[in-house]
């Protein structure tokens, strides 16, 4: 049987760490990526890691027919889809550019699967489904209200498309990983976040901004309902997420699924503002960072941390990391990228 997964995004951020702990678990690995918003270079931060070459196609996914000879190449044991926009900001702004693609590569996606005979897949879904929450933390039965941005809404467009789906495909098996807020890089330093496009994540512009990539962090609002007035966050390390993956995948693969479709958050269960977590980095990097208070950013979401019970049970999952490990690896990435 094969134990080959298929990795769209495979050369971003959540992708490439997700490959390295598939590799360590003795999985073979096709990625396929159209370097909208990654590199190349993380297919050799990974080989310096593991060693191991990344299988790899330059394609976009929405072409069918380019995405249609990956799937004649190789026999899949499930696919992993993470290939997407994911800015917020971005998605209000343009918002037909994520329909489109966000929408038309997960239905080639699930379409190519179905033709092939490719039974398996897990799907990267986002806490922004649940917009801003009246109860927290949220689990998986938290209502999930209109959507606040375009980015989110694909997101809960692609889980109720997948959904409806494996109601009518009794044979095929997916799951939806809910992450809260993936951060951090490898702890070996030798790969992590490295948008192409300009960053708009707090933690690569934490660490951009001390390093001098940047000239100082505007924290969005301080004048929130929170503890100390700005936005609370589940920061979750990006390995932590890629080893949910790799359970995820190997749980459908050995059937120890007792649905066909199932939704799980991947969160640490911490709510840590953004304050907390410009101290954080300040304790483990020694070094004050340049920050100001500005205005609230639009579509920003007030607080969201996760209940992880669900997920803690089914997979065996647990988090490795805390917000100190987060920073320190994201730094430890930062200063290799400077060198
Ligand atoms: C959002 C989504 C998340 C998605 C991610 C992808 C929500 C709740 N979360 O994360 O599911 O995976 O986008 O991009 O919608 N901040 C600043 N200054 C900055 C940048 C950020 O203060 O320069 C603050 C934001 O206001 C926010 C926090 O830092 O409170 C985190 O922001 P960011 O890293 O952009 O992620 P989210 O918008 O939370």
């Amino acid at each position: 049987m094969s134990n080959c997964i298929l990795i769209t995004g495979g050369s971003g951020y959540i992708g490439s760490h997700t490959i390295i702990e598939l590799f360590n678990k003795g999985f073979e690995v096709v990625s396929v990526d159209n370097q909208s918003n990654s590199s190349v270079n993380a297919y050799e931060n990974v080989k310096k890691i593991t060693g191991k070459e990344v299988k790899s196609y330059s394609v976009d996914l929405c072409n069918i027919d380019a995405s249609r000879v990956i799937f004649k190449n190789h026999q899949f044991a499930g696919v992993i889809h993470f290939a997407a926009y994911k800015a917020v900001g971005e998605s209000v702004e343009e918002p037909l550019k994520y329909y489109h693609n966000n929408i038309a590569s997960l239905v080639n996606i699930i379409a190519l699967s179905k033709e092939f005979g490719v039974r398996n897949l897990i799907f990267s879904s986002s806490c922004s489904v649940y917009g801003n929450v009246e109860k927290l933390p949220v689990d998986e039965n938290t209502p999930r209200p209109k959507a606040e941005s375009p980015y989110a809404y694909t997101k809960q467009i692609g889980e109720v498309m997948i959904q409806d789906f494996c109601k009518v495909n009794k044979d095929f098996n997916a799951i939806a990983l809910r992450y809260f807020n993936p951060v951090g890089a490898h702890p070996s330093g030798l790969n992590g976040e490295s948008p192409i496009n300009k960053p708009n994540n707090l933690v690569p512009i934490i660490t951009g901004v001390a390093i001098g990539k940047m000239a100082q962090l505007t924290v969005y609002g301080g004048d929130y309902p929170t503890r100390d007035g700005t936005c609370v966050r589940d920061y979750i390390h990006v390995s932590d997420i890629a080893n949910a993956h790799v359970l995820a995948i190997d749980y459908l693969i050995n059937s120890k699924n007792n649905t066909n479709y199932d939704v799980f958050n991947l969160g640490t269960g911490n709510g840590v503002s953004v304050l907390e977590a410009i101290n954080a980095f300040e304790k483990i990097s020694g070094q004050k960072l340049n920050y100001k208070i500005g205005p609230r950013r639009e579509g920003d979401v007030i607080a969201v941390y996760s209940d992880s019970t669900k997920v803690y049970q089914a997979l065996k999952w647990k988090c490795a990391h805390n917000i100190d490990s987060m920073m320190e690896t994201a730094w430890k990435w930062e200063k290799n990228m400077a060198k």
